[in-house]
C-alpha cells in the first residue's frame, strides 16, 4: 500500500508506535512539551548532521520517522538511549527525539518520509 492512514488519539502523549508502510517499520511519537523544548533548543552547530527540529517535524508534538537506522539497517529501540528518542542495540547508535543522531556511528539522521494532516485528528504518509 502506497498510503498509510493513522489515527492520532490512539497514541498517547509519550509514546511511540510503531507501523509497517512500504516493508518498513514506520515510527510515530507523539511528543511531550519537555521533548518539544529539549529538540527545538539543540544547537544545530553540535550535531553530526545539521537539521533543525523544525525542518523535521510539521507538527511540534509529532515525530514521524522511518524506523530503520541509517547505520546498517537494524530497527532502533523507541523511547530508548542517552538522548531519549531511539537506540540501535546493533551498533550502539543514539538518536535524539528528533530522530538525529546524536552517538553511535550512524552517518545521518533517521529518515522523514513525505506526509500531511488532512485533519486534526489524522496523519496520513506516503
Ligand atoms: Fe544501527 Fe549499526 S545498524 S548502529
Amino acid at each position: 500500500l502506497a498510503k498509510i492512514e493513522i489515527k492520532l488519539e490512539d497514541i498517547p502523549e509519550g509514546k511511540n508506535a510503531t507501523f509497517k508502510w512500504r516493508g518498513k517499520p514506520l515510527f510515530i511519537k507523539h511528543r511531550t512539551p519537555e521533548e518539544i523544548q529539549t529538540e527545538r533548543s539543540v544547537d544545530v552547530a553540535t550535531l553530526r548532521h545539521p537539521e533543525h527540529d523544525s525542518e523535521r517535524v510539521k507538527d511540534p508534538a509529532w515525530l514521524v520517522v522511518i524506523g530503520v537506522c541509517t547505520h546498517l539497517g537494524c530497527v532502533p529501540i523507541a523511547n530508548a538511549g542517552d538522548w531519549g528518542g531511539y537506540y540501535c542495540p546493533c551498533h550502539g547508535s543514539h538518536y535524539d527525539s528528533s530522530g538525529r543522531i546524536r552517538k553511535g556511528p550512524a552517518p545521518t539522521n533517521l529518515e522523514v518520509p513525505e506526509y500531511h494532516f488532512p485533519d486534526a485528528g489524522t496523519l496520513i504518509v506516503g
